[in-house]
C-alpha cells in the first residue's frame, strides 16, 4: 500500500520539473545545468539527469534522486518529502485505514508491553529497595554482579510468596485477564483464581531492539529446578523471535560488523560486562533462524560462544548451520575446560575472554578440528572417516586458499599424501554436482535456466561498488535497482550497506571513510576493488550491465530457492503446489525479460 504510493510519486515525479521549483535549470547535452542550491557558487556545477532520475553537483558532491533533492533542500525526512511531492503532484496520500480488527491488536499490545514494564519494575523494586531483595541481592554478589550492573540490566527479584505481583497490580488497577495474557500470573487448577507465575526466582527481563519489555525469565536462588524458568509464549513474547541483551547490543553489532552469541542470561550479563556489547543470548539451546536474521540485519558476521560442554557443542552445530544457510559469515569462540562463556571470565578475567575471542575460529576450522577430536585416525578406517566427513566442509568454502592449508593440514596430521586427498577432493566435487544435476531432472523443472559462471557475478558486484566509490551520483541510481542482499558475497553486502548507508545520511561515501566502517575482510575486498585497473569509457553502459548481471544471479538463485520448495511440496503432495509453482514461473519470467532486454 504504501509502497505503492511511493512507486506512484517515483514513476509520476519528473525530477527536472520537480527541481526547477527551486533552481533555474538549463538544459546542456542529455543534462540540466544550475547553480547549486546546497553551497554558494557562481557557475553551475549542479546537473540535473532526467534518464536517470538523479541530480548531482560537481562542486559539493551533494547528489539523488527526487526524494533526496527534496529532504535535502526541504531539510526533512523520507516521509515528509513524500508528502511535500505528493502535494506537488496533486497524488492523494493513502489513506491510513487501519482496521478496527488492527487498531483493536494493537492496543492490546502496547497493553502488554505496558504491564511487562510494570512487572519488571516491580521486580526490580522488590530487589533493590525491599527486605525481600535481600537473599537475591547476596546470590547476585556471590555471582559478581554489582549494583551497576543491575542497574544496567534492570534486574529483579520476585518475592516468594503466590500473590504479591497479583495483589499489588489489581490495586493498581490492573485487570487479571491482561496478567494472565502477559504470562505473569497463571490460573489455579481449582478453577478459582490466580497466583503468581515467578516466584522467589532472580529476574531478567527480556526486551526487544526498540526497548520494549517482551517477557522474563527467572532463576532460582539455589538448586531446585528448574532452574530458570521463562514467560510462556504471549502475543509479544515469542521464544523463537527473543534474543537477550538486543536492546543494549544493536548499536554495537553495528559498530562491531559482528554478533557475539551466548547461550544463557548469565553468560550474556558477563560478556557484556567484560566489555562485549555487542553480546546477545539466544536463551536455551536452539538458534533460530529468526534469530539469525534478527542479527544479520545489523551485521554480517556471527560469533558464537557457546558452552564448551556436548550440549552446548551439539547447539553450536546446529547453529552454524542454521546461520551459515541464512548467508552470515560465521567465527565460533572456543571457551576451554567445559566452562561457559560467565565461569571462564569470572576465573580468568576479560582479556582472556578477549584473546578467546581474537582468535575464534572460521567455520572451516572448527569443523576439521571438530572431526579430527571426534575420530581416532591412527589407523586407516579411522583416516578415511575423517576425510571423507572433511570433504564437504572444504566444498563449503569458495575460498581456494583456505581449502589449500586445510588439505595440507589434514595430510600432515593423518600422515597421508596430500595428492590423494586432493583428488578425493575433486571426485568429491564432481559426484555433487552431479547430484545437483540428478535433482534438476524432475519432471516439474521444465524451464533450463543455465547459469552463469559465477566469475562474472563477482566482476559485475566489484565493477559496481568501485563506480558508486568514484561517483557517489551512481549510488541512488544503484540503489533504487538493487539491495544489498541481492549481491552474493557477504563482504561485499557489507560494502554496499555502508556505501548506501553513507549516501541515505549525507555522508561521505569516499572509500577511505568507508573503508573505516568496515570489518577486516570486507576491507580487504574494498581496497581489493580500489586497486583494480578501472578505466571505463561509458560509465552508464557498464553500471546497466553491472546491474543486469547481478540481477540475473540474484534471480537465478530464487529461482533455484523456489524450485527446490516446489519439489518439496509436490514430493508431500501439498496442494500449496501450484501457487508456488506460480511464483517459480514468474521468477522465470523475469529472468527471460532481463535476458531479452
Ligand atoms: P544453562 O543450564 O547452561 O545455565 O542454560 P546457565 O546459563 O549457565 O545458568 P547459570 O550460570 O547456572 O545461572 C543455558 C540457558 O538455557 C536456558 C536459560 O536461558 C539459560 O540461561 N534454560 C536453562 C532454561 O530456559 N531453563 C532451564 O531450566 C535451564
Ligand atoms: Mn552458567
Amino acid at each position: 500500500m504504501m509502497e505503492d504510493f511511493i512507486d506512484r510519486l517515483r514513476s509520476a515525479a519528473d525530477i527536472v520539473s520537480i527541481i526547477s521549483d527551486y533552481v533555474p535549470l538549463k538544459k546542456k547535452g542529455r543534462n540540466f545545468w544550475g547553480c547549486c542550491p546546497f553551497h554558494n557558487e557562481k557557475t553551475p556545477s549542479f546537473s540535473v539527469n532526467p534518464d536517470k532520475g538523479f541530480f548531482y553537483c560537481f562542486g559539493c558532491q551533494a547528489g539523488g534522486n527526487v526524494f533526496n533533492f527534496i529532504m535535502r533542500i526541504e531539510n526533512t525526512g523520507f516521509s515528509d518529502a513524500a508528502k511535500i511531492l505528493a502535494a506537488k503532484l496533486n497524488i492523494p496520500l493513502p489513506e491510513k485505514e487501519k482496521s478496527e480488527q488492527d487498531r483493536a491488536r494493537e492496543k492490546e499490545l502496547n497493553k502488554l508491553y505496558q504491564i511487562n514494564e510494570m512487572a519488571r519494575d516491580f521486580f526490580h523494586s522488590c530487589l533493590v529497595k525491599t527486605s525481600y531483595g535481600k537473599p537475591a541481592l547476596a546470590y547476585l554478589a556471590s555471582r559478581g554482579i554489582n549494583d551497576a550492573v543491575i542497574e544496567r540490566f534492570k534486574l529483579g527479584f520476585a518475592p516468594p510468596a503466590w500473590d504479591k505481583l497479583l495483589t499489588s497490580f489489581l490495586a493498581r488497577g490492573v485487570d487479571e485477564l491482561s496478567l494472565l495474557k502477559a504470562g505473569l500470573i497463571v490460573a489455579r487448577s481449582s478453577g478459582d483464581g490466580f497466583y503468581d507465575r515467578f516466584r522467589n526466582r532472580v529476574m531478567f527481563p527480556i526486551a526487544d531492539t526498540r526497548s520494549r519489555v517482551v517477557g522474563f525469565g527467572g532463576r532460582v536462588l539455589d538448586n531446585s529446578e528448574p532452574k530458570y524458568l521463562n514467560s510462556p509464549e504471549t502475543p509479544v513474547f515469542n521464544k523463537k523471535h527473543v534474543l537477550y541483551g538486543i536492546d543494549l547490543a544493536y548499536k554495537a553489532i553495528r559498530d562491531a560488523g559482528r554478533a557475539i552469541v551466548v547461550e544463557g542470561y548469565m553468560d550474556l550479563i558477563s560478556v557484556q560486562t567484560a566489555g562485549f556489547q555487542n553480546a546477545v543470548a539466544s536463551l536455551g539451546t536452539a538458534f533460530t533462524p529468526e534469530q539469525a536474521r534478527l542479527l544479520l540485519r545489523h551485521a554480517p558476521e556471527i560469533q558464537f560462544a557457546y558452552d564448551s560442554d556436548a550440549a552446548g557443542q551439539n547447539a553450536t552445530q546446529r547453529a552454524l548451520i542454521t546461520a551459515k544457510s541464512l548467508g552470515a559469515a560465521i567465527r565460533i569462540v572456543a571457551i576451554p575446560d567445559g566452562k561457559d562463556p560467565d565461569e571462564y571470565i569470572r576465573k580468568y578475567g576479560a582479556d582472556a575472554f578477549r584473546n578467546l575471542v581474537q582468535e575464534a575460529a572460521g567455520f572451516v576450522e572448527y569443523q576439521i578440528n571438530r572431526i579430527l577430536a571426534a575420530t581416532d585416525y591412527t589407523g586407516l578406517e579411522g583416516k578415511l572417516t575423517v576425510i571423507s566427513q572433511a570433504l564437504p566442509v572444504l566444498a563449503s568454502s569458495d575460498n581456494d586458499i583456505e581449502i589449500n592449508t586445510y588439505i595440507t593440514r589434514l595430510a600432515d596430521v593423518l600422515s597421508v599424501d596430500e595428492s590423494a586427498i586432493r583428488s578425493e577432493f575433486r571426485k568429491y566435487l564432481r559426484m555433487h554436482k552431479k547430484d545437483k544435476n540428478v535433482k534438476s531432472g524432475n519432471n516439474i523443472n521444465i524451464v533450463k535456466i543455465s547459469t552463469q559462471p559465477a566469475a562474472a557475478t563477482t566482476a559485475a558486484e566489484r565493477q559496481i561498488i568501485r563506480l558508486m566509490c568514484e561517483d557517489a551520483a551512481i549510488i541512488p541510481y544503484v540503489m533504487a535497482e538493487l539491495r544489498s542482499n541481492d549481491f552474493e558475497a557477504a563482504s561485499r553486502r557489507e560494502i554496499i550497506n555502508s556505501l548506501f548507508n553513507a549516501y541515505n545520511m549525507n555522508k561521505s561515501t569516499a572509500p577511505a571513510v568507508i573503508a573505516a566502517t568496515l570489518g577486516e575482510e570486507a576491507n580487504q575486498e574494498l581496497s581489493q576493488i580500489m586497486l583494480a585497473d578501472s578505466r571505463c569509457d561509458n560509465v552508464t553502459r557498464v553500471v546497466d550491465d553491472c546491474l543486469r548481471t547481478i540481477r540475473l544471479a540474484r534471480l537465478k538463485y530464487q529461482y533455484e530457492q523456489q524450485r527446490n520448495k516446489v519439489e518439496e511440496l509436490e514430493r508431500m503432495g501439498d496442494s500449496r503446489c501450484l501457487q508456488e509453482l506460480a511464483e517459480m514461473q514468474r521468477i522465470k519470467d523475469e529472468i527471460s525479460k532481463l535476458y531479452n532486454a
